[in-house]
């Protein structure tokens, strides 16, 4: 549980993985297509092999594997309290900014749509067609793929139901939907079975921190539409807008003449707000999941030059690192029964925001919140809840953990409370 190992690491490894290309170590800023990126994520394997692993998550439909590089003190585990990081980059296969960066237990994908990426890449000349592989192989926009969850929460929002988790015990279903890419089932079996806290997806074609929902509750084009973490997710995406000198400039010309950034503030904007995505990824990590992601938008130009990738690597370095350091907010902790056992799968509760998380394996939880006095519930079936006052800093997070008694022990010690009262009545009435 080193948290702190990781901005050391981070600045190495990320210079490293950037330059693997490069045969004397210096950093060159270059697109790496399919081949070149899974040389460069076994350079930076070989060069650190006791903090990185790589594994795949899948394959793309033409049969390019999903890659992953992990960072961590202790690749290919999950540490009991370590919270879980994932960025992930290129869903579209024609944006390219590749960005790389870890943390804590730290997860890269830079391309989910490799396919896509292959595509665009192997256009001739300089300047790219735009239009060319967005898609995956199959023509379908990853981004609109996910089920639609922002449906059904609408729903339990006015009807009740509920509000965290909603493909719960529904896995198998996602595999037999033929209208989901191999790429997003591979991606949403992986956001259901690593408890991520915090991520983020990386697109290019405009410049903003877009933070959920980006589903409109009615239906319409333009409409803010607030998540129950709106407060958090609003300092999420300034912790990223802020550190970027481009995204947070009040002056920025809009990216095209035409378009319409009107919901654009200090860098940051409302999904819905802006224009309504359904079956998009953010929101599908938040109803499916614990983890918190919001959309950056890096670049204007959705292919930039090869001589222009430096600067924008300046741009964002700042910002990617400073965002991964928010995983770090909140109250995190452990449940655990009497006798010490964990409770995986018990669900922490904040009074007054309608989105519960729950435990990890170990019993350990991570609840991202704002700044401010909470009252925190952690709950299990078969336990009794208990309530806590927490209050919250801007960071650290605030360790809070909680012991459940069971409703057995609990049926246990009031039986033997009647039994000591029976005992000394007899005694008293000389029965
Ligand atoms: C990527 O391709 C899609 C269509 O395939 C297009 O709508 C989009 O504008 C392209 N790139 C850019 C500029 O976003
Ligand atoms: C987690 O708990 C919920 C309700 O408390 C339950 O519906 C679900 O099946 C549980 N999941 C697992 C994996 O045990």
């Amino acid at each position: 549980m080193k948290h702190f190992l990781t901005v050391v690491i981070l600045g190495a490894a990320v210079v490293t993985l950037v330059s693997a290309a490069s045969t004397d170590g210096a950093i060159s800023f270059e697109y790496h297509r399919y081949e070149e990126l899974r040389k460069a994520l076994v350079s930076v394997w070989l060069q650190c092999p006791t903090i990185t692993r790589i594994y795949t998550i899948g394959e793309s439909f033409e049969g390019r594997e999903l890659l992953v590089l992990e960072m961590s003190d202790n690749p290919g585990t999950h540490e009991p309290g370590e919270p879980e990081f994932k960025y992930i980059a290129n869903m579209h296969g024609n944006e390219t900014i590749i960005d790389l960066i870890h943390n804590t237990r730290i997860h890269l994908m830079p391309s989910m749509n490799p396919d896509g990426f292959e595509k665009a890449a192997s256009q001739p000349g300089e300047i790219k067609d735009w239009f060319v592989g967005r898609s995956n192989a199959q023509g379908v926009d990853l981004n609109r793929n996910f089920p639609d969850l922002d449906r059904i929460i609408y729903i339990n929002e006015r009807e009740g139901g509920a509000n965290n988790h909603l493909l719960q015990n529904m896995k198998k279903a996602v595999d037999e939907n033929t209208k989901l890419a191999p790429e997003t089932k591979a991606v949403i079996h992986w956001i259901m079975d690593i408890p991520f806290v915090l991520s983020a997806n990386l697109h290019g074609g405009d410049v903003v921190a877009n933070y959920p929902y980006d589903e409109t509750r009615t239906g319409s084009t333009h409409e803010y539409s607030a998540s129950p973490d709106d407060v958090m997710f609003k300092s999420l995406a300034r912790a990223y807008s802020m550190y970027n000198p481009v995204m947070s400039d009040p002056h920025r010309a809009p990216c095209r003449k035409n378009d319409d950034d009107s919901s654009f503030k200090d860098g940051i904007t409302n999904g819905g707000a802006w224009y309504s995505v359904p079956g998009g990824m953010q929101d599908f990590n938040y109803l499916s999941s614990n983890s918190f992601e919001i959309t950056l938008e890096l670049s204007c130009d959705k292919f930039p030059n090869e001589e222009t990738l430096k600067s924008y690597w300046e741009q964002n370095r700042n910002s990617l690192v400073n965002y991964i350091e928010q995983v770090h907010r909140g109250v995190k902790g452990f449940i655990r029964d009497l006798q010490g056992n964990p409770i995986s799968n018990a669900t922490v509760s904040v009074e007054g925001i309608d989105h519960d998380i729950t435990t990890a394996k170990d019993g350990d939880y991570w609840r991202l919140l704002a700044p401010g006095n909470y009252k925190v519930a952690a709950s299990a079936p078969g336990y009794l809840t208990v309530i806590k006052k927490v209050a919250v800093p801007y960071s650290p997070a605030t360790r809070v953990d909680f012991e459940l008694e069971s409703l057995m022990e609990r049926k246990e010690e009031e039986r033997e409370e009647l039994m000591d009262w029976w005992k000394m009545m007899s005694e008293t009435l000389n029965f």
